[in-house]
């Protein structure tokens, strides 16, 4: 089956790629799409105003469709830190109290909290992480009345840690604390039930697990903060834009929903046939078949690896994301041997914090771990 899927990628035969959560590759239908929608940049008069709107329209349903939200809640962004900035600006001058983040989170979801928290003198917890303890438990216990904003993952980057949002978000609706999530690293691999975690903000690039080009990404916005304020102030998302004519008797009102968050230029004819295209293969394939598969393979990485076990330690399953496992290696000196090893065999992963992160996504076969396992 999973050839099959591999097929619609151009993944050479010697190439492993194991690195979804560092990029994920293009369909090769969304590359020949991309090329083609460069060639339209050539022949501007062959652009219609229509091209502006509707593309990002049909992107925005099918992202409310893989999320099971409404496409009111959805706002289209270049990039994690983009969202993250719109959360930020948006939250600011909370009386002060105190923002809580992971240890090692990605550096777009914390540098914007550590400038909010000396802006408005809140204090950053950073709640520090241990594979022998219940994360999701350690950031329940950080949680208290002087808590404004909860600004985490819902899955490491480093590593495929996973926590329990829900129960998070229960205790964060509690004291009157925003939740901000980064999804990034599981947007598309691992569904997240929006109806039960109700996060303020969940911001995603999409460029990863999601299949698409670079500077596209997407957030969902609460309907509550719906009338916050946008980072820009760009014609495109206020009401009646789509008359050009008519756009020099400016306007105060915006679109409807979370649209007057959207990026300026986000009509991205260069991107935005790709970017569809891929929407629409996460779609069909499923969220939860693509996290099935994953699992089936970072399952298999472990049965390989159990008699080794004396040189890996990773999170236990019940903390553990099913699409990225991150290994750590009790010697130095076996992690940089592997990684060498990885290295002359074509086998891509990546390293980040301490961990060796391993990642595959729809297209890997059982082929490709064991050519992984034979170096590990
Ligand atoms: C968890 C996470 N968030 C965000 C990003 C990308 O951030 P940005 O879009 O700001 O470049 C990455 C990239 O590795 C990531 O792993």
């Amino acid at each position: 089956m999973s050839l099959e899927y591999k097929k619609q990628f151009n993944l050479p035969e010697d190439i492993t790629y194991l690195n979804a959560a560092y990029m994920g590759p293009l369909l090769k239908q969304s590359a020949d799409l991309a090329k083609k929608s460069i060639d339209l940049k050539s022949h501007p008069w062959e652009i219609t105003p229509e091209d502006f709107f509707d593309p990002i329209e049909k992107a925005r349903h099918l992202i409310a469709q893989i999320l099971k939200c409404k496409p009111d809640n959805i706002a289209l962004i270049p990039s994690a830190s983009y969202g993250i900035a719109t959360a930020m600006k948006n939250l600011k001058d909370l009386p002060s109290g105190e923002i809580i983040v992971i240890e090692e989170q990605f550096p777009s979801n914390y540098y914007s909290w550590s400038e909010l928290a000396i802006e408005d003198g809140h204090k950053l917890i950073s709640v520090k992480r241990d594979m022998k303890i219940n994360m999701t438990e350690a950031v329940l216990d950080s949680i208290n009345d002087q808590t404004r904003i909860i600004a985490m993952p819902y899955v490491h980057w480093c590593d495929g840690q996973k926590f329990d949002l829900a129960l998070i978000s229960e205790k964060a609706q509690k004291y009157g604390a925003k939740l901000v999530i980064d999804g990034t690293q599981s947007t598309g691999a691992v569904h997240l039930d929006l109806d039960k975690v109700k996060p303020d903000y969940y911001i995603t690039a999409t460029y990863k697990w999601m299949l698409s080009p670079y500077t596209m990404g997407f957030m969902y916005i609460d309907e509550k903060n719906w009338n916050g304020k946008p980072l820009e102030h760009n014609w495109i998302n206020k009401l009646d834009a789509q008359n050009l004519s008519g756009l020099v008797n400016y306007k105060h009102d915006y679109q409807e929903g979370a649209r007057r968050f959207d990026m300026g230029e986000k009509s991205q004819f260069h991107n935005m046939t790709a970017f569809i295209a891929a929407l629409e293969f996460i779609e069909t394939t499923g969220v939860d078949t693509i996290n099935k598969h994953c699992k089936e393979l970072t399952n298999l990485i472990i049965k390989n690896i159990e008699d080794k076990d004396h040189k890996f330690y990773y999170w236990p399953s019940s903390q553990r994301s099913e699409h990225i496992l991150g290994l750590y290696f009790k010697e130095q000196n076996q992690l940089e041997m592997t990684k060498q090893k990885l290295q002359n065999n074509n086998v891509h992963v990546s390293y980040r914090g301490q961990a060796m992160r391993i990642s595959p996504h729809i297209y890997n076969t059982e082929e490709d771990i064991q050519r992984l396992c034979y170096d590990l």
